[in-house]
């Protein structure tokens, strides 16, 4: 990636997103957000720092401060897609595991632009094409190979961002996926 690529990141507000758009700015890119308009208001962020804002409110305010373009738009919104990403160069999908089909409308998207560089769907862990996975984390991993491999039929650019688990999104609820605290009764050993 060229310092000057505009990077457009697709699910800013989530726990990975916020990081990538901090990544992006840090890094001197120009950085845009696509957000949604009537999105609810997050809880607190899964990955904690000292320097995380709290609420949806918050960050879209810190995106602001650090010179982040906000574009508006939703993944269901072909039209909202395609005229925001008409305005980058580099597309990073950061929305959460439940999404992770619905980057075909991302693929779609970037098609009839037609001008983006380089695509990074939304991985950021483990390399699902070389590791094998329980339920119900299996399926996420098929979810996911499956939309790698309509990238490449699609001959779009890619990077697949493997980059393992981490640690503060696992320890504060022992592996147990949707808590968000540690469970006192059963822990189910992946
Ligand atoms: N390696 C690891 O340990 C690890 C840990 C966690 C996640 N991950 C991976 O990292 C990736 C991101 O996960 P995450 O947990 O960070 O996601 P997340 O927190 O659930 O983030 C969801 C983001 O997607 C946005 N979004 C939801 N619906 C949308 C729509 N229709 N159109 C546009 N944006 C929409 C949300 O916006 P709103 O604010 O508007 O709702 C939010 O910004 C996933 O691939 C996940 O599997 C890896």
């Amino acid at each position: 990636m060229a310092p000057q690529d505009r990077i457009l990141v697709i699910g800013p507000t989530g726990a990975i997103g916020r990081h990538v758009i901090w990544a992006s700015v840090k890094a001197g890119n120009p950085t845009y957000a696509l957000v949604r308009k009537n999105s609810v208001t997050i809880e607190k962020p899964k990955l904690i720092t000292a320097a995380n804002p709290e609420t949806k409110e918050e960050l879209i305010d810190n995106f602001k401060s650090l010179g982040v373009i906000l574009l508006e738009g939703d993944i269901s919104d072909h039209n909202s897609l395609v005229k925001a990403l008409k305005q980058v160069d580099i597309v990073i999908c950061t929305t959460g595991r439940l999404l992770i089909l619905d980057q075909v409308k991302i693929i779609a998207a970037i098609k009839e632009a037609g001008n983006i560089k380089r695509f990074f769907p939304s991985e950021f862990g483990l390399d699902v094409d070389r590791h094998e996975a329980v339920d119900p984390v299996r399926e996420v991993f098929v979810e996911k190979a499956g939309i790698r491999r309509v990238v490449e039929a699609e001959g779009i650019p890619y990077t697949y961002l493997c980059c393992h688990a981490f640690t503060g999104y696992f320890l504060r609820n022992l592996a147990q996926l949707d808590a968000t605290v540690p469970p006192r009764d059963k822990v189910i050993i992946l």
